[in-house]
């Protein structure tokens, strides 16, 4: 693509000032949020799926603030479809959902994009957007709240801790995969949230970029609920394991128990064990399929 091509596809920050409605700044961010309950609870008795039976059911877990949640499960399993339920995509669920107390329902759209960040499976953000314009989208909940110069600080800190300032002018299309996906880690950092559920957030990364982006979404304190395919990753990074099974919970606990065959073998067919490491006598998790094996 020619520069000019490509300067063209770009959408300037003013364009999209002009085209974002001016936030009431007299947000109730402040109200009622009570700190000393868990960041997120979630109690889930059914919700229903469109044209009949049920996409989740019996789902109960609690998150507290700093705690790393990963949720795993076979395709299919409803992982997506509880990010979608906890961030109010999904309504109609008989159950509540709270954010330090509240209930997420009972929230406006705005306040909840104060607290919570989505990095969703299937996003599909304006590809002409700059790296910078786009991970600008996530200050619009807090328009007004800062002046704009520490809007521009965060924004700029959320690209350097991403590594994409070499590439902070360039339009999204213009990305690889794993770049856009950092670009959309970055949007959720810009957003400061007090929780963040990341659907799938490190497919397109390779090996070591996918414990560096847990590493920074933990290293800012940031309540983290994560759908993860990749069951090392959940073990070394989370506090916590969902292990879902056909919409429901199997079980929530420690990677320890919960990356066990016991729990896998029916759920995955997978069958998991320990090894040390030749060198540092660490256990090592392995997993195996076993008629791969
Ligand atoms: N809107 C919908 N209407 C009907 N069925 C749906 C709907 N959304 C999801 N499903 C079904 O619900 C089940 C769970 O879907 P979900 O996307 O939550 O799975 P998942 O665990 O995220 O899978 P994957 O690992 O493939 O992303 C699937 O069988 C899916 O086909
Ligand atoms: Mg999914």
């Amino acid at each position: 693509m020619r520069n000019q091509d490509a300067a063209s596809l770009l959408i300037t920050r003013t364009e999209i000032e002009k085209s974002t409605v001016k936030r009431n700044t007299a947000h109730t961010l402040k109200d009622d949020f009570d700190p000393l309950e868990s960041v997120l609870s979630v109690d889930i008795q059914s919700l229903p799926r469109p044209g009949g039976g049920e996409l989740l059911s019996a789902i109960h877990f609690a998150v507290n603030a700093g705690e790393c949640l990963a949720v795993i499960g076979p395709n299919g399993s409803g992982k997506t479809s509880l990010v979608r339920a906890i961030s109010q995509e999904l309504t109609h669920l008989k159950g509540e959902i709270r954010l330090r107390g509240r209930a997420m329902s009972a929230l406006s759209r705005q306040q909840r994009a104060r607290q919570v960040a989505v990095l969703a499976q299937n996003d599909t953000p304006d590809m002409r957007l700059s790296v910078e314009d786009y991970v600008a989208l996530g200050r619009i909940p807090h328009a007004g709240d800062v002046p704009r110069n520490a809007d521009d600080a965060i924004v700029a800190k959320a690209i350097k801790d991403t590594g994409l300032q070499r590439l902070r002018r360039r339009s999204l299309v213009a990305l690889s995969g794993g770049e856009r996906q950092r670009a959309a880690l970055a949007r959720v950092l810009a957003q400061t949230p007090e929780l963040v559920l990341l659907d799938e957030p490190t497919n397109h990364l390779d090996p070591p970029g996918r414990a560096e982006l847990l590493s920074l979404v933990k290293s800012k304190g940031i309540t983290v609920v994560a759908v993860l395919h990749d069951l090392t990753l959940a073990g070394s990074f989370a506090d916590r394991v969902l292990l879902l099974s056909q919409g429901q919970s199997v079980i929530c606990d420690t990677p320890e128990r919960v990356l066990v065959s016991e729990y896998l073998y029916p759920v995955f067919g997978l069958t998991s064990f320990t090894v040390p490491h030749p060198h540092t006598g660490k256990a090592l998790r392995i997993f195996e399929v076993p008629h791969c094996a």
